[in-house]
């Protein structure tokens, strides 16, 4: 009772004085107080599964305490110096040489940011750098796709496709140009998915053609759709995606924010395709959230440009937090936990088990699409399989079944489109099978539920 009160008071206190990410007065915060491998509690000691890892990063799951001792250690140290040039700690060159073991072979230099989208405004900044650099200044343009999410900063914002991010802050950053995503169970109706360009990357060449090549800096997207709706790629997309690139002489930036760290089941996603990229973004599982620290690893031809500017052609681009001493510590002892535990195999096995678990849900009339890569998956909600029609939008299905969910101990997100909704499952990857059969059976009955009450 008296911690009842103490969480009411709480949520008005949040209410007053909190603005949060997508802000939204209707809802009340829900006050989390502790996790545990994949399970959150609330205040008043409700038990979830935390169906998304928190955003899509909690991957080593909560509660570790080897990555609380290596920030105190650090802390305790040398909590933070600049890592301006002519500055440098042993946190940060251990964990950019660990990167460079760990990440495509020819990425082997790294640039530390604090998130996501600042990864992706400098992927963006660094493009524009090389082609500079390369005596090509009017290679500015850079393309994403429809349904892509890259982050909501000026220029991330304007490469992320999705409207309701841009309606309230246009204009969006010029320069920045879209095309459609192999989003196939949306794919136009009458058209073959194996010659649909926005599946077979045509679509990025017809764009780079009528936008002329030579005002292109670079290409981005994320190996496997995360906030779009969990959309993986057909199984040739990305070595299609490599070859326009190259053709046309194109950077080609893997946005790996989400499928970084071992969430598809390899450490990160391309690697599925055999493809390497030029620029990879990546945040969230570099620390599973614990502390932020993102940043983007380059080509040796990328880093090559940076390492020989100077003066009017220095690589001005810089961030207070960058390569933080202790952000790095609990990166490098969250890269331990990965190793110790065998977390990318377990991602692949047990996200196998999690993909299979999806597909079963179709049995029901009402979901279709399942899909996804390892710990991250998705299911539609239809109205009806024929014709893959959603729910009308203002029944609101896809956030009912949400709230269910959540009432029922299982927190994850909802993604509409136009023309539907899919539910998004991608747990921590120490997420147990036991856990994984209760989220997907929550999950479930949540939709069935959701169908009953907005009927
Ligand atoms: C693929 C991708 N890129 C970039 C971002 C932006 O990251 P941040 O919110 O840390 O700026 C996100 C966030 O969810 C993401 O999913």
């Amino acid at each position: 009772m008296v911690q009842q009160i103490a969480s009411e008071r709480l949520v008005a206190t949040d209410q007053r004085h909190l603005i949060h990410p997508l802000h939204n007065s209707t809802h009340r915060a829900r006050i989390l107080a502790r996790g545990r491998g994949a399970l959150l509690w609330d205040m008043d000691g409700r038990e979830y599964i935390d169906g998304l890892s928190g955003l899509w990063n909690v991957n080593v799951g909560h509660g570790r305490e080897e990555l609380a001792a290596a920030a105190h250690q650090q802390m305790s140290t040398l909590a933070y110096c600049s890592g301006y040039v002519g500055q440098s700690t042993e946190p940060a060159i251990e964990l950019a040489e660990r990167l460079a073991g760990l990440a495509y072979p020819n990425l082997n230099t790294v640039f530390f940011t604090s998130g996501g989208a600042e990864s992706n405004e400098s992927a963006f900044k660094t493009a524009r750098y090389y082609w500079k650099r390369h005596g090509k200044p009017g290679k500015v343009k850079i393309i994403s796709r429809h349904h892509g999410y890259h982050g909501v900063t000026m220029a991330a914002m304007s490469a992320t496709g999705m409207s309701v991010y841009h309606t309230m802050f246009g204009p969006l950053v010029p320069e920045f140009v879209k095309i459609d995503a192999p989003y196939l169970y949306r794919c136009p109706p009458g058209i073959d998915t194996e010659v649909w360009p926005a599946a077979t990357g045509a679509a990025l060449e017809e764009k780079i053609l009528a936008e002329g090549p030579d005002t292109v800096a670079a290409f981005i997207a994320e190996p496997v759709m995360g906030a779009g709706g969990v959309i993986p790629p057909p199984d040739g997309y990305f070595a299609s995606i490599r070859e326009i690139c190259d053709r046309y002489n194109v950077l080609f930036i893997a946005d790996e924010v989400i499928t970084g760290f071992g969430r598809t089941g390899r450490w990160f996603a391309l690697d599925h395709w055999g493809v390497q990229p030029d620029i990879m973004s990546f945040a969230k599982g570099i620390t599973s959230g614990y502390v932020p620290l993102g940043g983007i690893m380059v080509s040796d031809a990328i880093a090559d440009s940076i390492r020989s500017g100077s003066g009017a052609s220095a690589w001005m681009h810089a961030y207070t937090y960058s390569a933080h001493p202790t952000c790095c510590a609990v990166g490098l002892a969250n890269l331990r936990v990965f190793e110790q535990e065998r977390l990318v195999e377990r991602a692949a096995e047990n996200g196998a088990y999690l993909q299979k678990r999806m597909r079963d849900l179709e049995a029901s009339p009402h979901v279709d699409g399942a899909r996804g890569l390892g710990m991250m998956a998705a299911v539609e909600v239809v109205a009806s399989k024929e014709g893959r029609r959603g729910f009308p939008p203002e029944r609101g299905v896809g956030s009912r079944a949400i709230a269910i969910a959540a009432s029922r101990g299982l927190i994850t997100r909802t993604r509409a489109y136009p023309g539907g909704e899919a539910l998004c499952l991608a747990p921590p990857l120490v997420t147990t099978r036991e856990q994984i059969d209760r989220a997907v059976t929550i999950l479930g009955e949540s939709i069935q539920e959701a169908i009953r009450a907005t009927a």
